[in-house]
C-alpha cells in the first residue's frame, strides 16, 4: 500500500519545484555573476551549463527520488549501501546553506519594512554595514546578537518550520500555490516599471552585449555552472526529495523541462528588471553602467535602496515590492532546502515529521544565530563561497560519475524515466551525463583548487572584501570538509528500520 507523503496534483509538485529553484540566487545572484562574466558572452557557457549538465541533472534527481522513494541519504542507499554517505553529504551541504539562506531572507524582511519610510537614507552603504548588521567586529569574531537581524530571522523559521510541520501536500505544495504566482505578479511589475525608467535601455544594453573576450575564460565557465546547480537547486539533496513525493504515475521529463525553462525565465526576467533599473541609476549619476554595478549582498542592500530612493514616485512601494519578492522568492527554497534534512532523518532515524522538523530545524535556526551576530556577515560571505564551491559543485561531479560510471545506471534510470514520461530520453542524456558534464566540471575543479590554493599566500582574499588569510583556510575549508566527515559519520549509524524494504514508505506520513 502506498503510504508515502505525495503531492497532491501534478501541478502542485511543479509549481514547488519551480518555488526551490526560483531564489535569492535568481534575483541577485544571476544578474551580477552575468555582468561580471562578460554580459551577453555569459549566455553561451549559461545555455550549455543549461542543457548538458543542469537539465540532465534535473531530470536524473527526479528519476532517483522518483524510482527509489527515498531522501537523498535512503535513495542513494537503495542505489548502493556503500553510497549512503554521498546523500548525507548533500544533506549537511543543503543545512549549510539552509543556516546563512536564512538570515538573507531576514535581512529582506528588515529592508521590506524600512522600505515604508526610506529609512536608509542616503548612505546606504553605511546603513547596511554600519546602522544594520552593527559589523563592528574584525573577521572571525562573533560579537552580540544584532537584535534588527535576530527578530525577522525567529519570524523566517517560525513561517518556514510551520509550513513544513504541516507536511507536502498540505504545507509546501498549498504554500507554493499561494506564494509563486504572487511573487510572478510583484516581479511583473517591478520589471514594467524597470523597463520605462529612462536610462534603462543602456542598462540592458550593459547586461546583453557580448564581451566575446571573455567566452574562453575557466572563470566565466566556472560561474555559469555555479549559477546552473545552485540556481536549478541541484546537487544539493533537494530535487530528489522532492521527487521522491511523486505519485508512481508522474511525468519526470517534462516536469524537468518545464522547471528548467521557467527557472531560467525568471532569472532572464530578474536581469531585464536588475540592468534596466542600474542604468537607470547610472544615468541619474551621470557614470557608465558599470560603475554601479556589484554583486551580491551589495547589489540588492546597497544599491537597490540608493536606487529606490531615485524613483520618481511611489518609491516606497517599488522597495516593497522588490524586497517582499525577495522574501517570496527566499521562502519557497528556503523550505526545500530543510525539507533535504527532515526527510533525510524521517528515514534513518524512523521518527515523526514533527520530531524531525523540531529536531532538524531546530538546530539550523539555533546555528543561523552565528550570522546574526555582529561578525556574521564575514562568516556568511565566506561559508557561502566554500560551500558553493566546493560543495555543490564536487557534489555534481560526484553524482554524475558515481551514477553512470562506478554503478552503472544511467540505462536503467533512463528506462524508468522514458516508461513515464511524454518526452522520450536518447543517447544524449547519457552522453551529456557521462562524458560532457564530468570533463568540464573536472576542469573546472581543477582550475578552482588551484586558485583557491594560491590564494591562501594572497593577502586579498575573500569574495566581499580582503579577508585574512587564516580565517579564510579555518572557517572556508572547516565548513567544506566538515560536511563530507558529517556524511560519513552519518551513514555508519544503524538505520532503525531496514532502509532496503518498500515498508519504510510508511514512515513518510504527514503530520496530523
Ligand atoms: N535554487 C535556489 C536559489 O536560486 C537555492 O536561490
Amino acid at each position: 500500500m502506498e503510504t508515502r507523503s505525495q503531492w497532491g496534483t501534478r501541478a502542485g509538485f511543479v509549481l514547488a519545484a519551480i518555488g526551490s529553484a526560483v531564489g535569492l540566487g535568481n534575483i541577485w545572484r544571476f544578474p551580477a555573476e552575468a555582468y561580471q562574466n562578460g554580459g551577453g558572452a555569459f549566455f553561451i557557457p549559461y545555455l550549455f551549463a543549461l542543457l548538458t549538465a543542469g537539465i540532465p541533472i534535473l531530470i536524473l534527481e527526479f528519476t532517483m527520488g522518483h524510482k527509489y522513494r527515498g531522501s537523498a541519504p535512503l535513495t542513494y542507499k537503495r542505489i548502493n549501501p556503500k553510497s549512503e554517505f554521498i546523500g548525507w553529504w548533500a544533506v549537511f551541504v543543503a543545512f549549510v546553506i539552509s543556516t546563512y539562506y536564512s538570515v538573507i531572507i531576514a535581512w529582506a524582511i528588515s529592508y521590506a519594512v524600512f522600505s515604508f519610510n526610506l529609512s536608509w537614507g542616503s548612505e546606504t552603504d553605511a546603513f547596511l554595514i554600519g546602522d544594520y548588521l552593527k559589523r563592528t567586529v574584525n573577521p572571525g569574531e562573533f560579537g552580540s546578537l544584532v537584535p534588527g537581524v535576530l527578530i525577522p530571522l525567529i519570524i523566517v523559521w517560525v513561517v518556514v518550520l510551520g509550513i513544513l510541520f504541516k507536511g507536502v501536500k498540505r504545507g509546501i505544495e498549498i504554500a507554493n500555490r499561494i506564494m509563486i504566482p504572487t511573487l510572478l505578479v510583484m516581479f511583473l511589475i517591478i520589471v514594467v516599471r524597470a523597463v520605462t525608467l529612462p536610462g534603462a535601455l543602456d542598462g540592458l544594453e550593459a547586461f546583453f552585449k557580448p564581451d566575446f573576450s571573455q567566452i574562453f575564460s575557466g572563470q566565466v565557465w566556472v560561474a555559469a555552472y555555479g549559477q546552473i546547480f545552485f540556481s536549478l537547486s541541484i546537487a544539493f539533496a533537494i530535487m530528489i526529495t522532492y521527487s521522491s513525493y511523486l505519485p508512481k504515475k508522474s511525468d519526470i521529463t517534462n516536469n524537468a523541462f518545464i522547471t528548467g525553462f521557467a527557472n531560467s525565465s525568471f532569472e532572464l526576467l530578474a536581469g531585464i528588471g536588475v540592468f534596466a533599473i542600474l542604468g537607470f541609476m547610472a544615468l541619474q549619476q551621470g557614470v557608465g553602467v558599470d560603475e554601479v554595478v556589484e554583486g551580491g549582498v551589495g547589489l540588492a542592500f546597497i544599491v537597490f535602496p540608493a536606487i529606490i530612493n531615485e524613483f520618481p514616485a511611489f518609491n516606497e512601494l517599488f522597495g516593497f515590492l522588490f524586497f517582499a519578492s525577495l522574501v517570496l522568492a527566499g521562502l519557497t527554497s528556503l523550505m526545500s532546502i530543510s525539507e533535504t534534512y527532515i526527510a533525510g532523518l524521517v528515514d534513518k532515524f524512523n521518527i515523526s515529521r514533527t520530531k524531525a522538523v523540531l529536531f532538524g530545524g531546530g538546530l539550523a535556526a539555533l546555528i543561523s544565530l552565528v550570522y546574526a551576530t555582529k561578525g556574521g556577515l564575514f562568516f556568511l560571505d565566506n561559508v557561502d563561497y566554500f560551500i558553493n564551491q566546493f560543495g555543490v559543485a564536487v557534489l555534481g561531479l560526484v553524482e554524475v560519475i558515481l551514477i553512470v560510471w562506478i554503478f552503472r545506471k544511467a540505462k536503467e534510470l533512463r528506462t524508468h524515466a522514458n516508461a513515464v514520461s511524454d518526452i522520450k530520453l536518447g543517447s544524449w542524456w547519457t552522453v551529456c551525463l557521462g562524458i560532457i558534464t564530468p570533463i568540464v566540471l573536472g576542469y573546472m575543479m581543477y582550475d578552482s583548487l588551484k586558485t583557491n590554493i594560491l590564494r591562501l599566500h594572497d593577502t586579498d582574499t575573500g569574495n566581499y572584501e580582503g579577508l585574512p588569510d587564516m580565517f579564510v583556510l579555518y572557517a572556508g575549508w572547516f565548513v567544506a570538509i566538515g560536511v563530507v566527515v558529517l556524511g560519513i559519520l552519518l551513514a555508519l549509524i544503524k538505520w532503525k528500520k531496514d532502509p532496503l524494504s518498500e515498508s519504510q514508505e510508511t514512515n513518510m506520513k504527514e503530520a496530523k
